[in-house]
This record gives C-alpha cells, structure tokens and sequence, in this order.
C-alpha cells in the first residue's frame, strides 16, 4: 500500500467514451490531492483527507508515504505512434533535408525509409532488440507508460515477424505496457519496386493471416499517401486485416491531401494519424465514423512543415490525441513532454485539452480507454510526478524534461 501526499493532481474524466469537443479540455484536479495505491491499482483519489478516510486499519500498518511536496501528480502519459523498432536514425538525411532535400523525394530515390529497411533486415534480432529497448527505456524516463510500437522497417515476411517479436519482448522484459501494430504497408520494398499491386495482395494475403495467427500485433496501420500507398491499396489492406482479427489505424494526409481522413472515416478505423493537410471534408468524415485524430506535432516541426489544424479539430468535435512518432527519419524524438509542449505552443491547445490528449484519449486511440489514461479507482496506478505545480510546466520547460518521478503499476521505475 502506497499513499501519495501532499500533491497538486490533474487527470482527465473517463466518461466511458473518448473526450471530444468541450469535453477534452474538462480535467479534474486537487490542490490539496492524495492518491493511494494497493496491489499497483489506484484504491482512492482526491482531497488528501478524503483519500485517508478511505485507509483501512490493514492499510494504516502496512503503508508507505511519498510526500510529493506540492508538486503536480498526471497519468502516466500513453504515446499511441511510435516506429521505435530500429537501429540507428537516418542523421545524414536529416542533414540533407535541411540543405533543403525534399522527404518523399529522398524515399522515392530509394533512401528513407528504405535505407532504415536495409539496416534492421540486415541486423541481428538480438541487436535490434538492444536499440529498441534503449530507446523505450529513454521513453520511460520521459514519463511514457504506455506505448504503441510499430513494425514496418522489415517489408518482408521474416523481417516484419523479426521486428514484431522485438516488440512484444520489449512488452515482457520491460516496465512499459506495449501495444503492437503491424505496418508492413510502409513503403514498396525495392524487390517489388514497381509492382505495388503485388506487394499490396502479399501483404493481404500472406503477412497479415501468418502475424495475426502468431498473435504479434494487435492492430494494422497502412502509409496512405500520394506516391506511397493509394486509398485502394490501403482499403484492400485493412479489410485484410479487419478480416483477420486486427484493429486498423493509418497514416492519413500527412504531406499532401490524398483522400485519407475520408477513408478513415468510412472504415471507422480506430484512428487516422498525422493530418497536416487533411481538408475539411475529411475531418468531418472522421467525426461521423468515430475515428480519432492522433496528431504528431513533432514530425511537422522536424520536417518544418504547418502543423495539423488541431483547433479545427477540437471544434468540430473530433477527439484528439498526441503522439510522438519517433522513428528513424522524419521525427526521431520519444518525449511526450516535447511533444505536449508543441501542442500548447504551436497547434493552440489549452493546457486541460493537450493533458486529454497525451492520457486518456491516447489511450483510447489504443482500444485501452478504460483500462489507462486516467487516475480513476481501479486503473493501474500509472503516474507522474511533476517539476512544477501545474500541467502546464511541460509546455513552459518544453526543452527539458520536467518528469521528475516515473510509477508503473505503483512501482517506481
Ligand atoms: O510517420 N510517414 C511514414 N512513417 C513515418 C516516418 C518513417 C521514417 O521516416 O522512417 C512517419 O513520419
Ligand atoms: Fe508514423
């Protein structure tokens, strides 16, 4: 039995469905908050002698204090879009791309993602395993409990299997909670290079049926965009995958306008992703399907590209969550703390709406809505410890990391 005292608590309201419109910026908090914690599950929150008037007699004798001091007590934050399972960053192109190199270009030449394909094929399961670890660890420290980590750097059978079992060890052999997605739909890999059409049925008809019968992902995902995979492609793809048990989820309108928001929308995937240029049209077509938006403020500024229009967003009643995105070329960053920052002081979220993002809608992004993403009885006592008295210390120390206590199920990690 743990009880934290003394704590300035924020945490979004599950109301059983993801926060949209006014909702995503309504947050509880407590200035005067404690939180107490049995069997790694939250047993009560609120006002500090509220929570104490819960404490058994049983509890009173085994209980251990932690006196926050003041300091502000969040949800451990969910990252719902990683590509965290590769090697090494692509340093190089980055340096070329902002000598001015153009990022669908340098793919379409065969570099991009294709050169981080060649590493993590040519790599051992072990050492991809090291890489992979570190960099979810380093997420951990930055104050991610929950992460979704996709494949997509394998583009062949045995590679995307390699890839997919590197995940769920980093599930078994970590403190964080993984969620695996199968994005073999990243990129044509050169030995179909030309042939889309044949790698699209491949990946419908063999790579989707063996990895769902091996249990390793949970949910689909499909790069949607012009020059990469079209809106038939993708559907073939994910009704593949619905098909065969999988969740769907997709890259969608992230560097030009390609029809992909409305395809989420008629699918009603479980979320589309990026939406830096998706126009109205297609936003309001994920609003009646239920889709959420998993917005990636970080790419947009790697790439220095407009953000997406997360204000639109909100108004026109979509539920919207923040991710990081951090892969090998286009984002390479794992700080949701950054990622938080950016969404207060580019994309004109409030404080109370970018915290929604960042927990509990994340969360549901990732079919865990009523599992994680808030501090509610009966959660796992996933939890941060801030430097700061507020949320909004995140968004004013963007550059540094503010986490200053990290707690998985409870446990200090
Ligand atoms: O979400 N756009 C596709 N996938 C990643 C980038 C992957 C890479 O550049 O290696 C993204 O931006
Ligand atoms: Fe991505």
């Amino acid at each position: 039995v743990t009880l934290f005292r003394r704590a300035r608590i924020y945490t979004p309201l599950d109301t059983g469905r993801p926060a949209a419109g006014p909702a995503q910026g309504r947050i509880e908090s407590w200035d005067g908050g404690a939180l107490l914690v049995r069997d790694g599950r939250i047993a009560a929150v609120g006002e500090e002698s509220e929570v104490l008037g819960a404490l058994g007699a049983a509890d009173r004798r085994a209980v251990q204090e932690v006196d926050c001091g003041g300091r502000c007590m969040i949800p451990g934050f969910v990252d719902p879009h990683t590509h965290l399972c590769f090697v090494v960053p692509r340093e190089r192109e980055f340096l070329a791309r902002i000598e001015g190199a153009d990022y669908l270009s340098i793919l379409r030449d065969g570099g991009g993602i294709h050169a981080t394909v060649e590493s993590v094929r040519a790599s051992t399961e072990e050492d991809l395993y090291a890489a992979t670890r570190d960099r979810a660890l380093s997420a951990l420290r930055l104050g991610t409990t929950t992460v979704e980590i996709k494949s997509g750097y394998g583009l062949s059978l045995d590679s995307e299997l390699k890839q997919l079992r590197v995940i769920a060890r980093v599930g078994r052999e970590t403190p964080l909670s993984v969620v695996p997605t199968l994005l073999a739909a990243h990129a044509v890999p050169a030995e179909y290079s030309g042939r889309a059409d044949a790698y699209v049925e491949h990946v419908a008809a063999v790579v989707i049926p063996r990895v769902a019968e091996e249990g390793l992902a949970a949910y689909c995902d499909v790069f949607c965009e012009r020059g990469v995979f079209s809106v038939p492609h993708t559907e073939r793809i994910l009704l593949a995958a619905r098909n065969a048990g999988l969740g769907c989820r997709l890259h969608a309108d992230e560097l030009d306008e390609g029809g992909g928001a409305a395809l989420a929308g008629r699918l009603r995937v479980a979320s589309a992703d990026h939406l830096l240029a998706a126009t109205d049209a297609g936003l309001r077509a994920m609003a009646d399907g239920g889709v959420i938006a998993v917005l990636l403020p970080i790419t947009a500024f790697t790439l220095r590209r407009p953000y997406a229009r997360a204000r639109a967003m909100v108004d026109l009643g979509l539920p919207v969550a923040i991710a990081t995105d951090c892969n090998a070329g286009s984002a390479c960053v794992e700080s949701m703390g950054f990622a938080f920052g950016l969404a207060v002081l580019q994309m004109g979220l409030s404080v109370a709406e970018t915290l929604t993002a960042v927990t509990l809608n994340a969360a549901y992004a990732l079919g865990l809505g009523d599992t994680v993403g808030c501090l509610a009885p009966g959660r796992p006592a996933d939890l941060l410890v801030l430097h700061g008295e507020s949320p909004g210390i995140l968004a004013f120390r963007a550059g540094v990391s503010v986490v200053d206590e990290v707690y998985k199920a409870g446990v200090r990690v």
